[in-house]
């Protein structure tokens, strides 16, 4: 979950920058993410409710496809809402995640740096 949240936060820094390259990677990794979650922890209990979140990842991927940064914020409200419902029905619901206020690593630059 360490690492969905670090990508969940980048991902809303690409999209403000419209890196649209790289908000299609960070949505992908989270993916993957959520991807082992459903296949490597199945006696866990939160893996029964993983499928939740695919609907709201697939529309920001499209989202992201389509580079629309007004449809990707929506989607990204619908993403993170339905991160908490998650963690709501796990009974986790002292963790809520929220849009993030502050890029998550001063190392990284969120900007578009193409040459073409
Ligand atoms: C299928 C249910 C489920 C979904 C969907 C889900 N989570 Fe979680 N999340 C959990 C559970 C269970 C925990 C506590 C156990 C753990 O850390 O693995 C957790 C823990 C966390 C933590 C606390 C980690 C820590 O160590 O402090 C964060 C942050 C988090 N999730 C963010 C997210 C974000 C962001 C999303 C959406 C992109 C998301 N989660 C989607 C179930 C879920």
């Amino acid at each position: 979950m360490s690492s969905i949240q670090a990508h969940h936060s980048k991902l809303w820094f690409a999209g403000q920058y419209e890196n649209w390259k790289l908000a299609d990677f960070e949505v992908h990794e989270i993916m993957e993410a959520i991807e082992d979650i459903q296949r490597f922890q199945t006696e866990r209990k939160e893996s029964q409710w993983v499928g939740m979140i695919n609907p709201a990842l697939d529309s920001i991927n499209q989202a992201i496809q389509l580079k629309n940064p007004a449809l990707f914020k929506s989607c990204y409200t619908l993403l993170t809402n339905t991160c908490n419902q998650c963690h709501r029905e796990v009974e986790f619901d002292f963790n809520m995640v929220k849009i993030p206020d502050h890029q998550p690593f001063s190392n990284q630059d969120f900007k578009v740096h193409e040459s073409n």
